[in-house]
């Protein structure tokens, strides 16, 4: 038997690094997706044929994992990734292979588990491998859709929104997640009170910026994405090019933008009035960013035709 399923990427909308410490974040799905395909094979090993290096060891863990809870006897199988996108960009290829590896192996060996099994494992599959994360990255990649997210999982509410006018930039460097986190975490233990308050403040636009995207008021929700991106610069994780990009899309009409992830390079994004939009991508490319065309608030998880 053969079968071919796929994850959506992600892109953070408000709430990072705050997110790590219990606050809540709010994350959207992307269009730009992983495909895995999965096939019995007559050997008895497991084959892994993964372009993107990184992707293995996403794909070896998430199989042990499934191994150690389901105890299957595999005969042979033969796993392929494909990516339609870059690991380069930030969108998350690692927790999209690993979401896409758990619901194929599920499917494949007629588990028919949860969207919430599958969370939970992928969640364990991150963290024995990067250590660090909220998972919400893991919740974008199974659940699909926009989503209000506090770590772990312990809260994972869909928010019932159309697709949001967006446009991504990409700066052109590739940041360390877990990097970023680690300093933020350094920092923590000097500048504990201060730091908290940043989170605080970035909780706060996190509720408020649910609300507002709920009544479809992209002026607030604007002004708030602007007020996290200076919090972040706050936190240090921000850099030239990406407050460029910001501000160069801010000038061209964008209702607001912020860097999208835990920064030191990867995306930005900037929501924008349609008639806006054009004019905002090439002020991004003016000032060196890539225009990265995805959509956002797509489906989780699912058999390929399905996502
Ligand atoms: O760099 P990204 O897009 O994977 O986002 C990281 C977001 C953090 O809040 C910094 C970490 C996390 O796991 O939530």
């Amino acid at each position: 038997m053969k079968i071919s399923v796929c994850a959506p990427g992600k892109l953070m909308l408000l709430g990072e690094h705050a997110v790590v410490y219990g606050y809540p974040c709010i994350v959207t799905a992307v269009s730009s997706k992983i495909k895995v395909e999965l096939e019995n094979t007559l050997s008895s090993k497991i084959q892994i044929d993964a372009p993107q290096v990184k992707d293995v060891s996403f794909v070896e863990e998430s199989i042990r994992i499934f191994k150690e809870k389901f105890k299957f006897k595999e005969d042979g199988l033969l796993i392929k990734t494909y990516s339609e996108f870059s690991s380069q960009y930030g969108f998350g290829s690692s927790s999209a292979v690993t979401v896409a590896t758990l619901y194929g192996l599920s499917r494949l060996f007629n588990l028919n588990l949860t969207k919430k099994q599958i969370f939970d494992l992928g969640l364990k599959v991150t963290l024995n491998i990067q250590k660090v994360g909220s998972g919400f990255d893991i919740a974008a990649a199974t659940f699909g859709k926009t989503l209000y997210f506090i770590r772990g999982g312990k809260k994972i509410e869909k928010l019932n929104i159309d697709e949001l006018p967006l446009v991504v930039g990409y700066s052109g460097i590739k940041a360390s997640t877990p990097k970023i986190v680690q300093q933020i975490k350094k920092r923590l233990k000097k500048e504990k009170k201060a730091i908290f308050k940043i989170f605080d403040s970035i909780g706060k636009i996190v509720e408020e910026g649910k609300k507002s995207l709920l009544e479809k008021n992209y002026q607030r929700l604007g002004k708030l994405m602007n007020e996290n991106h200076t919090l972040l610069k706050k936190l240090g994780v921000s850099t030239k090019k990406l407050d460029q990009m910001c501000e160069a899309s801010i000038s061209a009409g964008a209702y607001g933008a912020k860097l999208s992830g835990a920064g030191g390079g990867d995306c930005m994004i900037a929501l924008v009035p349609l008639s806006k939009k054009e004019t905002v991508e090439k002020a991004i490319e003016n000032v060196g960013g890539k225009i990265l065309k995805v959509r956002n608030n797509v489906s989780g998880v699912g058999y390929e035709k399905n996502i």
